[in-house]
């Protein structure tokens, strides 16, 4: 991945409400190209390993069993600018927040439970990209 790949999960939340197909749209929409695409469910200690960065938040726990409430659908995009784009088209993690049109500002509920994940930065999509995909899945 070459700084033009981000990662994404559609969250339980937005998978159990039945947004997964808008919200697909929403990423062919912004522009960016499906590299991997799979429907899958963390236990809680894959989304608890996924999300390590996180361990000394006070929403941690939180996160974790949210994460693996249910299945989720994670994605490999490719744009030009993908991590930058990609943040913008989710809009802020607090829903609240997040400007209009944005996945998040469309179909998250809370801060906790905001429809979407986006990787922050080149490195964390590769590390994130390759937690969830092997490379032969990857097109
Ligand atoms: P993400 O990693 O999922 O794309 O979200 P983000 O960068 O916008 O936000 P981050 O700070 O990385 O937080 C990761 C996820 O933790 C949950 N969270 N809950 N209850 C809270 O105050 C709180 N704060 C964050 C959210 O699910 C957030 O997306
Ligand atoms: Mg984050």
């Amino acid at each position: 991945m070459a700084g033009n790949r981000t990662f994404t999960m559609i969250k339980p939340d937005a998978v159990k409400a039945g947004h997964s197909g808008a919200i697909l749209n929403k990423i062919n929409e912004g522009g960016f190209r499906i590299v991997a695409l799979k429907k899958t469910k963390l236990s809680a200690e894959k989304a608890g390993e996924f999300y390590a960065v996180h361990k000394e938040r006070p929403f941690y726990g939180e996160l974790v069993e949210f994460m693996s409430s249910g299945p989720i659908i994670a994605a490999i995009l490719e744009k030009d600018n993908a991590i930058e784009d990609f943040r913008t088209l989710i809009g802020a993690t607090n829903p609240a927040e997040a400007a209009p049109g944005t996945i998040r500002a469309l179909y998250a509920t809370s801060i906790g439970e905001n429809a979407v994940h986006g990787a922050d930065s080149d490195e964390n999509a590769l590390i994130e990209g390759n937690f969830h995909f092997a490379g032969t899945d990857m097109f």
